[in-house]
């Protein structure tokens, strides 16, 4: 059947080719080209007359269309080295009569700036649509109360009193603490004892939220503010938690022109939408949170000073677990007995052993990590006893290395106490520490190097030389 292409006259066919696919060859069983247009050949620097008849990899560097010629299977978007630059290929098989005659190559993008621009484009939707995702996710879970808070040590208590004497109050909080300590679970409580509790619970984290994402979704778009923008505008989050709460995470990680414009909604209580006119009153109680030191960020001009007095109207500092170890028993049979339910289980206990390593331990992930080592447990749990196998290794057999922390920590805590242990170089001593701490990292992000980076403070490379030194699996 002819689906008309006769129809076009034979002199148009290769200007059609020529804006189809910028690049096109078409080579023949033998990988012999009978096809090449002009605009392939000018990158390649040779022309159609020079290239026609030959071997396809004689032409092109690194091809691969010979290959598909004889295997008739398609390879889609691959990238292509050719000419010291990166190309996106698709070279697909030409089956005629149902006999595989040849293959046919095209190249999707004619320069790495073209293919740069298409994926910063992509990039930000990606990016985008990472973000309403966690957003999505974390709005379906449940919203946790004081009672959820676990813990009976006196450090917790206090802290824990103090977060719900203030709930009832209208002003700011800031809630410091390492990561996993639980800031999440408190901004919840506060909010879920306040006067504000049947009103919204918005929150927004400002590490993970795109950063030209930020002002329309704080502040929401009058319509026609950009292009993309949605019929009508949209609110804004601080619209969406008008008369409730808005929880500000990770706001050390808010961008410093944007601290700007947050202090200013907060001094003025009213919000201006992007590209809108009106000022629209806004009454939301702030309750941020960061595992960042502010204060030190506000001396090295990273932070607004001002802002920073603004959210520090009562601050709360979240112990971190290894400032209270006595909860770690408390701790772990409540995540356990939440566990088993998960995990369709009952009657999980920790050996004696077990519990001396969890207390021992300095938690650098604090009650996430004591998390995940408890599931991590109960996945390769058969009987009903943790045992020090069922432990991750990093808790299992770097014991020493752990003593070595904990000296480090009481001694830095209690500097008239002398070390018992043998020295060894301190380089030595450095490395297992180092290596260590990238270890509970990545235990705590469940293995994901980025983010075990990021919550080491260390830049990617850096993290991914020590990972390769320390030959880390
Ligand atoms: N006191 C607690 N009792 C029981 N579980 C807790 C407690 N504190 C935290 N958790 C649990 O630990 C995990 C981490 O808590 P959360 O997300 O609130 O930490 P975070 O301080 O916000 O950490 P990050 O800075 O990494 O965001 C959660 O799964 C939470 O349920
Ligand atoms: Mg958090």
């Amino acid at each position: 059947m002819n689906l008309g292409m006769e129809a076009i006259p034979h002199n148009w066919h290769e200007q059609i080719f020529n804006l189809l696919a910028e690049r096109i060859v078409v080579v023949d069983h033998d990988g012999i080209i009978l096809y090449i247009n002009e605009a392939y050949c000018e990158f390649l620097g040779t022309t159609v007359e020079k290239a026609i008849n030959r071997p396809v990899q004689d032409v092109i560097e690194n091809s691969r269309m010979h290959i598909v010629a004889q295997t008739g299977k398609k390879e889609l978007a691959a990238i292509h080295p050719i000419n010291g630059s990166e190309m996106i290929a698709n070279r697909y098989p030409l089956i005629v009569d149902g006999e595989m005659v040849g293959a046919l190559g095209t190249v999707m993008f004619r320069s790495p700036e073209e293919w740069r621009m298409y994926k910063s484009k992509i990039q930000n939707l990606v990016e985008e649509l990472k973000y309403y995702k966690t957003k999505v996710e974390k709005e379906l879970k449940s919203k946790y109360h004081f009672h959820d808070l676990i813990g009976d040590s006196t450090t917790f208590v206090a802290v824990k009193k103090l977060a719900e004497r203030i709930s009832a109050s209208n002003s700011s909080v800031l809630l410091i603490g390492e990561s996993g300590t639980g800031k999440e679970l408190f901004a919840h409580a506060i909010h879920n004892s306040s006067l504000r509790q049947s009103l919204p619970f918005v929150a927004i984290n400002c590490a993970s939220i795109p950063e030209h994402l930020l002002e329309s979704e704080l502040f929401g778009y009058d319509d026609g503010a950009f292009t993309g923008a949605k019929k009508g505008g949209k609110k804004g989050q601080f619209e969406i938690a008008n008369n409730g709460s808005l929880f500000l995470d990770e706001i050390g990680d808010m961008p410093l022109s944007m601290q700007s414009k947050l202090l200013r909604v907060l001094q003025e209580k009213e919000v201006q939408r992007v590209g809108g006119q009106k000022s629209i009153p806004v009454d939301v109680r702030i309750i941020a949170a960061t595992h960042r030191d502010l204060e030190k960020m506000v001396e090295e001009g990273r932070f607004r000073q001002d802002l920073y007095y603004r959210l520090n109207v009562i601050k709360i500092e979240i112990p971190p677990l290894r400032k209270r170890k006595e909860d770690i028993p408390l701790i772990s049979m409540t995540l356990l007995k939440k566990m088993e339910g998960k995990f369709f289980r009952n009657g999980i206990e920790l050996s004696l052993e077990v519990k001396q390593r969890l207390m021992q331990h300095s938690w650098p992930g604090n009650i996430r990590e004591l998390e995940n080592v408890l599931e991590r447990a109960i996945n390769v749990l058969d009987g009903k006893t943790i045992e020090v196998y069922h432990l991750p290794l990093y808790l299992r057999d770097q014991e020493l290395v752990s003593d070595h922390v904990n000296e480090t920590n009481t001694i830095m805590n209690n500097p008239t106490e002398r070390n018992p242990l043998p020295i060894s170089p301190l380089k030595e001593t450095l490395a297992k520490v180092e290596k260590e701490a990238i270890l509970n990292a990545l235990v705590v992000t469940n293995g994901n190097k980025l983010d075990a980076a990021k919550l080491l403070e260390i830049g990617k490379t850096s993290f991914y030389e020590k990972f390769k030194l320390y030959d880390i699996k």
